[in-house]
């Protein structure tokens, strides 16, 4: 994959260059060590140190923590403020206003810009709407639009009059988004007519519509809808509304509504290990603050900077690292509509190239399939592109391998950008541990060392640390200003979850394995401990996924997922099912297999349809009538034979599991 002229070993560790140093906000090991050291002598001072830097307050906070009702941490909780003044008013009375915030490219390539004057007068004019229409503080407000400058808008609309918005990813089927609509109780969906990606245009208000005629939406009021396409859409007035004859009579600004520092500013749902996706609460200032800092200290934003992050605003980089961070510090952005392989693969390496972008940031999926299309359609390969302007590069949602790192920092960063991988989660708000760019020796497959400020560690199962080099459970042990601050309607799930017993409450559980280097102390994620799957990047719970197999009641009687390495998606989705009828074989398996596919499509989305479907006529079981999950795993990994089955009480079914379709 990676195509040296000579053949010399490839060193295994890249210190940043003399320039980057020397450039970098954060300059140099020694004084990322005075950080982590400020932030160890006390921890409360220096996070309250850097709100004040890094926010502009309303009204100033007077207390930093609040921790007397652990978990349920409260960060300068009388302070007040407003996210959008922060991300808007603020650069522009910077002297910002006439500065691109926003190039945005259509599928198509059409470019629009939009400067922080534009933007600021199209938040509060769409603000205006929403308070015209009823939306109040605290009212939750669903968007379910696709990658645009409406989306960014909507989000910061809500977050300009003190509304809480929960963004739905637009892959997302009518029922997931019907569960999220009616968890949040939601007063208002925004949506648009359809969303257009890879040359196709897809629905998006009808799948609202049907969401709606699920049941149990009654909170919602109104859909208000943008026009992308121009599509005919069923229309039930007066609930549904369009938002340009809203818009056209608003006046262009908007007094900001100043929340305290815990307003919730956001629900984001994420899956876990139980059926039910949960519903994320962030807050307002301390999430705002560690969205800026990050992009300041990880990125190395720079006024000159054309920042460039791939991610959708469905999840949540695209929270973070779109709407909130890089706004926050008056940087110039990308925001794009389309998919990396249209019209073909070299997509993202010519916008590069066409928006000069100097800090790119994407996932490892899309990396090695960008390199699997580059290997196979030489037009598609970076090297056809100018990608001089690049100066950092970054990749999230997953680890990435060796292999596709070496490729990325050789064939996009030119072998001179320093590559942050930035491991981080929806719960987090933004980045724990990554390297900084004027600071790590990089090791391709580690994210380093903790963000400053960010104790994390790696424990044992009675919380007791493990020595490096040894693998255990990645905790946090002290509380951070970005991090969830419950689960929307479930408290005791959020203690139980993120603050579990075993650890006497005391830390932070991320859910993910890792071990750190017996020499540096950097951190490599081994992965998920828990039934979570990471699919191209992508959280799907295998509990979630089983629902929704089982919940096709006219076909299946069980069936258990899990999760297989894929070279393309990091993990792919294995199904094993069992069905009412007769198990089937050849043609009839092939054509009920994608029966199965469909159903999980409309149950969850497209992304949580399973890879590889088996057939069986039971489970592999214990004799006390426990599926082997491990047992699952190998079988899924094709290695059936190096396992122990003597506990199982059926063992002639794995024989019937061996067949994939
Ligand atoms: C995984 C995405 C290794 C991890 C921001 C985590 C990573 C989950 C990395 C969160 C990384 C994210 N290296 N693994 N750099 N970044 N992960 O909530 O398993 O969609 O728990 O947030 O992705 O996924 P989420």
């Amino acid at each position: 994959m990676h195509t040296a002229t000579t053949p010399v070993a490839t060193p295994t560790t890249y210190p940043p260059s003399q320039k980057t140093v020397r450039n970098a906000h954060v300059s140099g090991r020694a004084a990322y060590d005075r950080l982590v050291a400020e932030a160890e002598a006390d921890h409360e001072a220096y996070w309250a140190r850097l709100a004040r830097e890094f926010i502009t307050w309303k009204k100033p906070f007077t207390k930093v923590l609040d921790d007397s009702n652990a978990p349920f941490y409260k960060w300068f909780e009388d302070g007040t403020l407003n996210a959008s003044y922060n991300c808007l008013d603020r650069n522009i009375e910077r002297g910002l206003g006439q500065k691109t915030a926003i190039v945005f490219e259509a599928d198509d390539g059409a470019v629009t810009q939009v400067t922080y004057a534009d933007l600021l007068e199209r938040v509060c004019r769409t603000a205006n709407a929403l308070r015209l229409i009823g939306v109040k503080k605290g009212d939750r407000v669903v968007i379910y639009m696709s990658m645009s400058i409406d989306g960014v808008v909507a989000m910061q609309a809500c977050a300009r009059i003190g509304a809480i918005h929960s963004v739905v990813f637009g892959g997302f089927s009518s029922q997931a988004l019907r569960d999220r609509i009616a968890d949040t109780g939601a007063v208002v969906v925004l949506t648009a007519d359809q969303q257009v990606r890879g040359g196709k245009h897809l629905p998006l208000k009808a799948v609202v519509d049907e969401a709606l005629a699920l049941g149990g939406c009654e909170s919602v009021r109104h859909v208000l809808v943008t026009k992308r396409t121009g599509a005919e859409v069923p229309f039930e007035a007066p609930r549904d509304q369009w938002m340009a004859d809203l818009l056209a009579v608003q006046p262009t600004t908007c007094e900001p509504e100043w929340v305290s520092a815990e307003h919730p500013l956001f629900l984001l749902y994420t899956s876990g290990s139980t059926g039910k996706p949960k519903g994320v609460q962030h807050s307002t200032g301390g999430y705002l603050l560690h969205a800026a800092l990050t992009c300041y200290w990880t990125f190395d934003l720079k006024p000159e900077d054309v920042f460039w992050c791939t991610a959708d605003i469905g999840w949540v980089t695209g929270h973070t690292y779109i709407t909130y961070g890089p706004l926050a510090l008056g940087a110039t952005e990308v925001v794009f509509e389309g998919i990396p392989t249209y019209p073909d693969a070299g997509r993202f390496w010519r916008m590069i190239q066409d928006h000069l972008v100097t800090v790119f940031y994407t996932a490892p999926t899309a990396i090695r399939s960008l390199i699997k299309a580059a290997e196979s359609t030489p037009a598609a390969h970076p090297r056809n592109y100018d990608l001089s302007s690049l100066r950092i590069l970054g990749t999230v949602g997953e680890p990435i391998n060796p292999a596709a790192w070496q490729w990325y920092h050789d064939h996009i960063g030119g072998g001179r950008c320093p590559i942050v991988d930035t491991f981080w989660q929806t719960e987090t708000g933004g980045h724990m541990i990554t390297p900084l760019p004027g600071v790590h020796d990089l090791v391709p497959g580690s994210c380093s060392l903790p963000f400053p400020g960010i104790s994390a560690d790696v424990v044992d199962e009675a919380g007791n640390p493990v020595p490096w080099g040894q693998g255990g459970i990645l905790v946090v042990k002290k509380p951070w200003p970005a991090m969830i601050r419950t689960i929307w309607g479930d408290p005791e799930r959020f203690k139980s979850s993120y603050y579990p017993q075993d650890f006497q409450g005391r830390y932070y559980l991320a859910g993910d394995g890792a071990i750190r280097d017996a020499e540096t102390g950097n951190f490599t994620i081994t992965g998920r401990i828990d039934d979570v799957l990471n699919v191209s990047g992508h959280r799907m719970g295998t509990m979630e996924i089983e629902s929704a197999l089982v919940s096709c009641t006219e076909l299946v009687a069980e069936a258990a997922v899990v999760g297989r390495h894929d070279d393309t998606t990091g993990e792919a989705i294995c199904a094993f099912v069992v069905l009412k009828g007769a198990l089937p074989v050849g043609d009839q398996a092939t054509a009920i297999a994608s029966e199965l596919r469909t159903w999980v499509a409309r149950e969850i989305g497209p992304i949580a349809k399973p890879k590889d479907i088996r057939f069986a006529e039971n489970l592999p079981k214990t004799r006390s009538g426990k599926i082997m999950r491990r047992l699952l795993r190998s079988v899924a990994k094709g290695e059936t034979s190096t396992q122990d089955t003597s506990t199982l009480e059926n063992p002639a079914i794995l024989e019937q599991l061996g067949q994939v379709y």
